[in-house]
This record gives C-alpha cells, sequence and structure tokens, in this order.
C-alpha cells in the first residue's frame, strides 16, 4: 500500500516453500495458494498500514506478464475490492512494478535512467524516460537470468528458490575455477542469452561425475554467478556507451545478486554515473512496486474493468486492453 512514494505496507506472503519440495514453481499450486494467501495478505496489509477499505483511492494490480492462474485470482481479488465501491481500478505491467521500485521513497530516482531488469521469468535492459512507461532496448533471447540461477541451483543440489542460495554457496568457492563461456560476448547488440551458459553447466557437472560435482559445488556456483553476472554487467556497460545515460537503475529478483549489485556499483563509479539500488525486499515481487507503478498508469473506471483480463505475455497485452473497451 502505498501513499504518493510513501510505502504504508508491503506484505509479501511467500510460496516457496510450498515449491522447494518441486524444485521450482508449479502453477497450478501457485493459483491455489494464490487462492487461499490473498485475502488475508490484504488484511494484513490494511491493518499494517492502519487504513481500512473505506480510506483506499484506487485499486491496482498486476495484469501480467506472468502466471496466468496466480494473474486471475489477483485481479479478480482487486476487481471485487474496487467493484462494490466504484473505485478505479488500474491494471499493472509487472516489468513496468520492477522499474518503479525505483521511484518509491527513500530517495526515489527521477527519470531519464537505464534500468537492468533481471528476474526469473524477464532479463532486459529498459530506457526509462518518464515514470509512465520504459523503452524495451535489450532482452534475453532465450533463458531468463533468474531461471538460469534456478536452475543451475536445481543441479546443484540447492533449494528453491535458487538464487540466494546459489549466492550463499558461491561465496565459499572460487569464481576462476572453471571457465564459461561468455554468452553475446561478441554480439554488437545489447541482448542476452543465458541458456549455454546453463547448459555448459549441465556438461560440466555430466564430466564431473556426482562426486566430483559434490566435491567442487562452491566453485561451480562462484563460477556459474561470476558468468552470470559478467554477462548482465556486460550489456550495461554496452548500454551505457554511447553515452546517453548519466543514472542506472536495477529490478527485479537477480537485482538482489550481492556480486551483480557490487560490480554495477564498481561500474556506475568507474563511469561517474548516479546509481539507485533499491533494498532486496523492492528487488523480488511485491505489491509496493505495484501500487507504484499505479500512480502513473491509467485508471479504468467502475464498470468498465469489469471485462478487462490478465495476460501472461507481454504480447498477449493488447486483447486484455480490447477486453476492457468493448464492454
Ligand atoms: O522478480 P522475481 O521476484 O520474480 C519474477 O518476476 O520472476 O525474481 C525471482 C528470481 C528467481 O529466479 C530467484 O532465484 C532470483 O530472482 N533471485 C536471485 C537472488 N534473489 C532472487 N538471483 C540471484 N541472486 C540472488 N540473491
Ligand atoms: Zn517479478
Amino acid at each position: 500500500m502505498v501513499d504518493g512514494e510513501e510505502i504504508l505496507s508491503n506484505v509479501i506472503s511467500s510460496q516457496d516453500e510450498a515449491h522447494a519440495k518441486f524444485g521450482g514453481i508449479v502453477p497450478e499450486v501457485a493459483s491455489r495458494h494464490h487462492l487461499e494467501l490473498t485475502v488475508p495478505v490484504v488484511e494484513s496489509a490494511l491493518e499494517e498500514a492502519g487504513v481500512s477499505l473505506d480510506q483506499i483511492d484506487s485499486v491496482a494490480v498486476t495484469a501480467g506478464p506472468g502466471l496466468i492462474g496466480a494473474l486471475l485470482v489477483g485481479l479478480s481479488t482487486a476487481k471485487a475490492i474496487a467493484a462494490p465501491r466504484r473505485l478505479p481500478l488500474v491494471p499493472v505491467d509487472h516489468l513496468q512494478g520492477h522499474v518503479a521500485a525505483n521511484f518509491l521513497a527513500p530517495e526515489p530516482l527521477e527519470p531519464p535512467f537505464l534500468c537492468l531488469l533481471a528476474s526469473g521469468g524477464h532479463t532486459l535492459l529498459a530506457g526509462v524516460r518518464d515514470h509512465a512507461g520504459h523503452e524495451l532496448l535489450g532482452q534475453t533471447l532465450d533463458d531468463a537470468a533468474g531461471e538460469a540461477f534456478d536452475k543451475v541451483a536445481r543441479l546443484l543440489g540447492l533449494g528453491f528458490p535458487g538464487g540466494p542460495a546459489l549466492q550463499r554457496l558461491a561465496e565459499e568457492g572460487d569464481p576462476e575455477a572453471f571457465e564459461l563461456p561468455v554468452a553475446m560476448a561478441r554480439d554488437p547488440g545489447l541482448d542476452f542469452s543465458f541458456s549455454g551458459l546453463k547448459t555448459a553447466l549441465v556438461y560440466l557437472c555430466r564430466d564431473l561425475g556426482p562426486e566430483g560435482v559434490a566435491e567442487r559445488r562452491a566453485d561451480l556456483a562462484a563460477s556459474f554467478q561470476a558468468a552470470a553476472v559478467g554477462q548482465l554487467t556486460a550489456k550495461l556497460a554496452r548500454a551505457l556507451k554511447r553515452g546517453e545515460w548519466e543514472a542506472v537503475a536495477l529490478g527485479g529478483g537477480v537485482a538482489a545478486n550481492g556480486p551483480l549489485r557490487e560490480a554495477v556499483a564498481a561500474l556506475c563509479e568507474e563511469r561517474g554515473l548516479r546509481l539507485k539500488l533499491v533494498p532486496l525486499r523492492l528487488c523480488t515481487d511485491n505489491a509496493a512496486m505495484i501500487a507504484s507503478a499505479a500512480r502513473f498508469a491509467p485508471s479504468l473506471a467502475y464498470p468498465e474493468y469489469l471485462a478487462y483480463d490478465a495476460f501472461s505475455r507481454s504480447t498477449e497485452r493488447r486483447s486484455a486492453e480490447r477486453a476492457s473497451v468493448h464492454i
């Protein structure tokens, strides 16, 4: 819940434990948990903020991209809160939410800035020129960075989500122990690729065998992390080359990664650029970033939004928007 740029409450209900036994997110399990957890989360968000539903001005909700079942639960709940009160509803793009985490207090970052956004489902470079949106400058051609962290973590017998566990294990390892391919190094564009790195790890583990992997787990984790952070930072550096941007921000779950934050901080210092690093709680998915983005997004009036649909991919968004107009 936000009031202007101030966060009044930001309740996060993690389903990580439920998914850990499957080694990843199972969409059906996620939707069912959303169904059980959404109302209690709304209640505690109101309580923590010391606000009643009658004091709410508008309801923001993630419209996509993401897992459609979970999105639909969120969207239906938001409609159910907004409609009886005739409140406006603001559908928010998940990725713009990650960008908008940078607009929150303390020290909100004013556009323009370049944002490296890396999560479990997306990896992209966003040119942010105003509060309302972003321009896609480059993106992953295959796996997302977070997805690669999760898959490699699983390969090394770590829990889910893999990112934080892999980072902890890597602290004990040598980042130069294994030479891994630096994907897209010669590619002049701003796109990313993580599937080659992931596959390199799969072959490396196969060659080492179960005992070898067990012995070298920390070195494998550290080498993988260094290669992944290296690619993210190299592409960011390339995007900064033309000197168009004076400020840099990070977003998405992978932005919580310590070595990535350090590498980007070093890069920005070297080039004399301002850097905004949001706290870890605002990197991984959270409600405050969605409310933050909603402040700058168009709202839908009652009953216009009743037919509004969620979208699992960015390309489906237009049909969701059409549905809301045709009611
Ligand atoms: O943004 P997010 O919470 O959800 C999506 O929109 O996907 O990002 C989750 C991703 C997961 O893949 C998780 O492993 C990764 O962010 N992640 C990290 C770290 N913390 C979370 N990856 C690397 N290092 C971390 N410390
Ligand atoms: Zn996310």
